[in-house]
């Protein structure tokens, strides 16, 4: 393997968390705090936040898959199951800037490609709508500053536009366009009215 094979994944670890861990400190929760205490918002999400733990052991995991140890990712992967409820899988695409509220129930396929900035909450699933083996890969890409809510799934080779929003319990089979909500079951789309707060 050569050093920038190896250096590589590092980097981008390491700015992926950078990414993932702003969006900690800036939450709605944080914005309505009058004084910002950095070394102990840091402190707070290390240990107390299951949200950034699931992000954390994903990110980790993800580094050893590019790093051709999928085994180690894999035992990672089923570690982050077993502590947070969220199994999203070390082979999923997901651009800096992730932040979960809850983890529990979360389910992401490996094939998911998700966008910067994307924030989830609990029990949503990203995954293939199909299990017939010529469909089992077709799964959703996420643009930029995708929002979805608890309980919704998102499933097959549905395209979800930049900023577009998943309102909570809908079932998404088709694309998104960019700042739209989608809602109800199958989802309809909806211009979306203002800016949805995370
Ligand atoms: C995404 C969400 C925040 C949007 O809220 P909103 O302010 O109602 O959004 P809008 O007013 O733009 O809604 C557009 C339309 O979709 C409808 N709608 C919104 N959310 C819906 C949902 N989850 N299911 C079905 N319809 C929904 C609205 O009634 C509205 O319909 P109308 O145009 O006929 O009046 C909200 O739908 C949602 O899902 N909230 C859940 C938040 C959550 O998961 N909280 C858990 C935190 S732990």
């Amino acid at each position: 393997m050569t050093k920038k094979k190896i250096l590589n994944p590092f980097r981008e670890f390491s700015v992926n968390l950078k990414g993932d861990l702003q969006r900690y400190f800036a939450t709605g929760f944080r914005k309505a705090q009058k004084k910002i205490n950095k070394p102990k918002i840091i402190f707070e999400t290390f240990l107390f936040k299951a949200g950034f733990h699931a992000v954390f052991l994903y990110r980790f995991s993800y580094l050893f898959y590019r790093l051709g140890l999928s085994w180690i990712a894999w035992l990672i992967q089923r570690f982050s199951v077993m502590v947070t409820g969220a199994e999203i899988e070390y082979n999923a695409e997901i651009a800096k800037g992730m932040l979960i509220a809850h983890p529990v129930g979360i389910v992401i396929g490996r094939g998911t490609k998700i966008g910067e900035r994307f924030t989830c909450y609990q029990n949503v699933t990203f995954g293939a709508r199909h299990l017939d083996p010529k469909r089992i890969f077709d799964f959703p890409a996420v643009g930029k500053e995708v929002t979805v809510f608890a309980g919704a799934v998102v499933v097959g080779g549905c395209k979800l536009g930049d900023g577009a929003v998943v309102g909570a319990n809908a079932v998404v089979l088709s694309d998104v366009p960019a700042k739209h909500i989608a809602v109800g079951i199958p989802a309809k789309n909806k211009p979306l009215k203002g800016e949805v707060a995370y």
